[in-house]
């Protein structure tokens, strides 16, 4: 017996699609073609440790193929199903240094641009620990019919029309959202398929988890030390210390937050003052998706989805998470900012 309960991904945004009775059905197009890009991927991830797909590039294997890194194939699926498809007009991923314009006819009629981090916490890839894919969704400005320029990609994050990611953990889960919420859909293997597993996703409030690289404690601002030291104490009202966890995958941490609570920080450092993460790839899409779930992101001044970007791969501090954390976070900040 069939059981109607269950949503695939694809039924699902053709469902939300009605809301809309202007929609052209591209956006639906667009999150089955990362969806599908996503399987291919989960594929390799899943044998990783059988085959050479840990080689470098440039590796050859048995079939005289070329052996990719994984970063680099999920960067190449990406890139095959959008380019292919009829939703996307072009795309900026991590792995590459410029933006890639679809120029054929198709491609230039459509309505939006995609921008990827193909494989978020690689350095995880050869120990078995959960990574994933970011990608962010945006409406081009420039017309439809006409090439695609820089001005399409360097868009503040609050444009966003959707934003999600895909973890290869325990599971592989693709969550997306648009303003209209953020929903979780669980790879069902046997079939093939996403399913709506995760209907409506809302991060709790207020959480027990902080997560950020305590190997850098020295190189943080006082604020952010004190924030830390918040954490592994116990106050009258935060019910800490807290428990830290710090994956090395920042989307799996971010994932993991949503759902039971939580801080992920990345903040600036001696080494890195600008931050390690990336604005319109990692940042954004998770900042997004984390808002419309009702938690908050900030680059410690000012709201991520504010920022106006002036470069593809420009770097931000990162403080995201639970209302209630990030403003426990945001109390010990402004007194830094006020100096
Ligand atoms: P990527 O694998 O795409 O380069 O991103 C790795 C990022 C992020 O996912 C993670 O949280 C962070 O780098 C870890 O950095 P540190 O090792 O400096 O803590
Ligand atoms: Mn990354
Ligand atoms: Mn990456």
């Amino acid at each position: 017996m069939v059981n109607r309960k269950v949503f695939t991904l694809d039924e699902f945004t053709l469902r939300e699609m009605r809301a809309f009775p202007q929609a052209t059905g591209e956006l639906a197009g667009l999150l089955r073609d990362v969806g599908l890009a996503a399987k291919r991927v989960n594929v390799e991830v899943n044998k990783a440790g059988l085959v050479d797909i840990l080689g470098d590039t440039g590796d050859v294997n048995v079939q005289g193929e070329e052996v990719k890194k994984l970063d680099a194939f999920a960067n190449d699926q990406l890139i095959g199903v959008l380019q292919h498809g009829i939703s996307c007009a072009g795309i900026a991923s991590e792995e590459l240094d410029d933006v890639v314009i679809f120029d054929n006819d198709i491609s230039k009629s459509s309505k939006y641009i995609c921008m990827f981090d193909p494989l978020d916490g690689s350095a995880n890839i050869d120990v078995n620990v959960s990574i994933g894919t970011i990608f962010s969704v945006y409406r081009r400005v420039t017309e439809t019919g006409t090439s695609l320029t820089i001005k399409d990609f360097l868009q503040p994050g609050m444009r966003q029309v959707a934003a999600g990611y895909i973890i290869y953990g325990s599971s592989t889960i693709l969550v997306y959202a648009t303003k209209r919420g953020v929903n979780g859909f669980t790879l069902d293997p046997s079939i093939g398929e996403f399913c709506l597993s995760h209907p409506d996703i809302r991060c709790p409030q207020n959480g027990k988890m902080y997560s950020v690289n305590h190997g850098n404690f020295f190189q943080y601002t006082d604020a952010v030390k004190k924030y830390i030291d918040i954490c592994q104490k116990k106050n009258k009202t935060n019910g800490g210390p807290y428990t830290q966890r710090y994956i090395g995958s920042m989307v799996s941490d971010v994932h993991r937050n949503l759902i039971k609570g939580g801080i992920f920080m990345y903040p600036a450092t001696d080494a890195k003052p600008k931050g390690k993460l990336r604005l319109l790839y990692e940042c954004n899409p998770l900042a997004y998706i984390v808002e419309v779930a009702g938690g908050k992101a900030t680059d410690g001044k000012q709201r991520i989805l504010e920022k106006q970007p002036t470069e593809l791969h420009e770097r931000t501090p990162l403080f995201i998470g639970s209302a209630t954390m990030m403003a426990e976070l945001e109390d010990c900040l402004a007194n830094e900012n006020e100096h």
